[in-house]
């Protein structure tokens, strides 16, 4: 049983069984969540409309109109008109479900479509498509890693890169975050075996780019080969839209790409694009793939058209860096801290937990919506909100957001930001 004061635990504390019962939730854990319950009604808000940039989420019984700097809409495309015209014809055409695992009969057209142009756009023999982001990073990594290898993460990696080396029971090293000499060392340690080096375009909660030169020269002194996770990155970064490593110009050495329709497609799955070859083995290998239904033919036709409207329309991504840029240099002149982030998704970090889940609900009451981050997402001392940026916010949306944040983050500062 946790005895401790309930301020001073966190999720990591109700991992052991505290009963004869498995399917009991610990006692203290339940008790736990009764003690913080002001603070937990910040998380699963009802979001009352789409996820545009401004938007109506429920808050204190009641519908709540908030600057949304929340979901992962990027460029805009979850409510899009073309989308939304697209899905609805597909829904006439193939119905809602597809009704299987893509193996046996859940596959359509418009899948084999989508992997085709997700291939033809990253410029890759071959694409296949998941279920969710989740399920296509832990399927790729789980399904290629053998007991006899070596996953070396990132030691801010997303859960479902780390949840596949587990799944794959291959030996896992971490690295300090996009350190090259940490990543050196333990690449030194492994010698001997193959070993695959996971890092990430941008980092969900740091928002900063992985190092991806540095980390690759690194691994290539040791013969090791390097996956990137793509999610937050795909379509926003790069020339073409086609990510992180496009942006670093060192797109053709990563033999795969992972990515996720969740983000900037604003609609859901994900996808990894590579060789014949690999995919091909992967395909019988990757367990969320041959036993979970397709996507619904649905929102394959949505994200074929969000792809479409993507390369169609650069200035979508222009306006997305453009906002985040502006974003970022008035927190600063805010005196807020962002870490490391230099791209659309910030960290605004507090620290301190309970400061935090107060200020949360302060910026619900007056009409901002950030996302609540606690440890062990962070580490204690970087608890934060996380804030994305997207190409639909305009400078009034920000600014209001800004004004916002100086009122309730920022002791003595009152409508400090200039109206544009
Ligand atoms: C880096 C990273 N990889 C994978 C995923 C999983 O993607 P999805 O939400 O599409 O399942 C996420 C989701 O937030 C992510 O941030």
């Amino acid at each position: 049983m946790n005895e401790q004061d309930p301020a001073k635990l966190s999720l990591s504390n109700f991992l052991a069984g505290e009963t004869g019962d498995p399917l009991q939730a610990p006692p203290s854990f339940t008790k736990w969540m009764q003690v913080g319950a002001w603070a937990v009604k910040l998380y699963e808000p009802e979001l009352l409309a789409s996820a545009d940039a401004r938007t109506t989420i429920e808050y204190g019984g009641k519908p709540q109109q908030v600057i949304n700097l929340c979901s992962y809409n990027y460029l805009g495309l979850a409510n899009h008109r073309e989308v939304i015209a697209a899905a609805q014809e597909a829904l006439k055409t193939h119905g809602l479900g597809a009704c299987g695992s893509p193996m046996l009969s859940g596959m359509t057209d418009l899948h084999r479509e989508l992997e085709r142009q997700i291939a033809e756009f990253l410029d890759r023999e071959d694409a296949m498509l998941f279920n969710s982001g989740f399920g296509g990073a832990l399927g790729t990594i789980s399904g290629l890693l053998r007991k006899t290898d070596v996953a070396l993460l990132d030691n801010r990696s997303h859960l479902s890169l780390r949840d596949g080396a587990v799944l794959s029971r291959c030996r896992t090293e971490k690295f300090e975050h996009n350190d090259p000499d940490s990543l050196e060392a333990a690449l030194a340690r492994q010698q001997g075996r193959r070993q695959l080096v996971i890092i990430e375009g941008i980092y969900s909660m740091d928002g900063d780019f992985g190092k991806l030169p540095e980390l690759l020269a690194v691994a290539d002194a040791y013969g090791a080969k390097v996956f990137v996770d793509e999610a937050h990155s795909i379509l926003g970064c790069g020339e073409n839209g086609r990510g992180a490593a496009e942006k670093f110009g060192v797109q053709d050495r990563f033999p795969l790409v992972y990515g996720t329709f969740s983000k900037a497609f604003g609609a859901l799955g994900g996808f990894v694009a590579g060789p014949k070859e690999t995919l091909q083995y992967l395909r019988f290998y990757a367990h969320p793939y041959v036993y979970s239904c397709a996507l619904p033919p649905v929102i394959i036709a949505a994200i074929l058209k969000a792809l479409e409207i993507a390369r169609r329309e650069p200035e979508l991504r222009t306006r997305l860096w453009e906002n985040a840029d502006y974003f970022h240099a008035q927190l600063r002149a805010l005196g807020i801290d962002t870490g490391a982030s230099t791209t659309y998704v910030m960290p605004l970090v507090i620290g301190d937990r309970e400061r935090m889940y107060r200020l949360g609900h302060e910026l619900r009451r007056r009409g901002l919506w950030v996302a609540p981050v606690d440890y062990p997402a962070v580490p204690q001392d970087r608890i934060c909100f996380r804030a994305c940026v997207t190409s639909q916010h305009t400078r009034a949306d920000l600014d209001e957001a800004l004004n916002i944040l100086a009122d309730t983050l920022v002791p003595g500062m009152m409508q400090s930001v200039a109206h544009a």
